[in-house]
């Protein structure tokens, strides 16, 4: 009798629980980013959400704020610390504040190109970069590309010296300070969600930034002209908090992970098409002229910017920089 009893408890007691867990609330995904929706990150997000929905219904849910609806670039990351968002993907000149090691991304002609840099970001040095912030708290999922970036401004810009004394909008990064007071420009660091309004009201005289922003952004209709530098590169970290992502059990994890890991590979073949497709928008727009540069032009400013490298070597890390180098050679 006091058997049955028993095992009627346990057996209730089960059920409750399973109960619990049928009925338990979806773990929420805030994923919060600056840019506009038909950008590379803009689509990555939305494929992960997507993904997710699929891989785990009624386990995990996404939302994405898109446009720095949710966070402007200069709060995302406390706010990760904070358990407020749970995922961002900033570009990897936004790291400053968590580790000096990623700045090697924002060294001028550091990559000859974006193969380059995926070649880096998938060798043992770019995978161990991921786990670069993980005693401030924070995890990096993976890499995403925007693409190489260009220069735009008022004025044409052709040779170093065209950039002298003016003022230049940068990602909240040293080595891209330092990158534009190499040419004797001013660097202005300032959220993306500020750029356009500096540039139309002539606060700033120029920025630099990849096909897909200067598009989606229309920096193009405030100005007059683009140099196609492909001085350096903007790419993210897709991120996320070390407490979340222990929190969440083992198999929603590794599923996470995996919708994570599809929607990167969906969102770099955008990448690889949109930097093409909007760079051909802005040309047939005829808002702003695009200015090539000759390969003599070109070595001015490889040759003006390069001492950039050795005044952050230390910072860096000597061996990052090389094999960011190696990773220029095909193998
Ligand atoms: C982004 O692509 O996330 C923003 C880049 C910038 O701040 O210029």
């Amino acid at each position: 009798m006091l058997l049955n009893k028993t095992l009627i408890g346990l057996a209730t007691g089960i059920m409750c629980s399973l109960t619990f867990v049928a009925n338990a609330a979806p773990i929420e995904i805030k994923f919060s980013h600056v840019v506009a929706e038909n950008t590379p990150k803009g689509q990555m997000a939305l494929k992960f959400k997507d993904l997710v929905d699929e891989k785990l219904p009624g386990k995990v849910t996404v939302k994405v704020f898109p446009n720095s609806q949710l966070f402007g670039d200069n709060k995302v990351l406390e706010a990760m610390q904070l358990g407020d968002v749970q995922m961002a993907a900033p570009s990897l000149s936004k790291f400053k504040k968590y580790t000096k090691k990623l700045q090697i991304f924002d060294l001028p002609f550091l990559f000859t190109d974006i193969d380059s840099v995926e070649r880096f970001q998938k060798s043992a040095v770019g995978i161990r970069l991921l786990r670069s912030m993980e005693r401030k708290g924070l995890i990096g999922l993976g890499y995403l590309h925007n693409g190489m970036k260009q220069l735009s401004a008022s004025a044409p810009l052709k040779v170093p010296n065209d950039a002298k004394g003016k003022k230049f909008r940068i990602m909240s990064s040293d080595v891209l300070a330092a990158q534009f007071m190499a040419v004797d420009a001013m660097p202005v660091k300032k959220p993306f969600s500020e750029v356009f309004t500096l540039l139309q009201t002539k606060a700033i005289d120029g920025q630099e930034n990849t096909w897909s922003n200067i598009y989606s952004k229309k920096f193009f209709e405030v100005q007059d002209y683009i140099t196609e530098s492909n001085h350096g590169v903007l790419d993210y970290m897709v991120v996320t908090s070390k407490s979340f992502w222990d929190s969440l059990p083992s198999d929603v994890r590794a599923e996470v992970q995996s919708a994570l890991d599809e929607a990167i590979a969906y969102g770099n073949g955008i990448a690889a098409k949109k930097a093409e497709q909007d760079k051909q928008q802005i040309i047939d727009s005829k808002r702003s002229s695009i200015i090539t540069i000759s390969t003599e032009q070109r070595q001015l400013w490889v040759t003006a910017m390069k001492p950039v490298w050795k005044r952050f070597e230390r910072k860096i890390g000597k061996e990052y920089i090389d094999a960011a180098i190696s990773a220029n050679q095909v193998n």
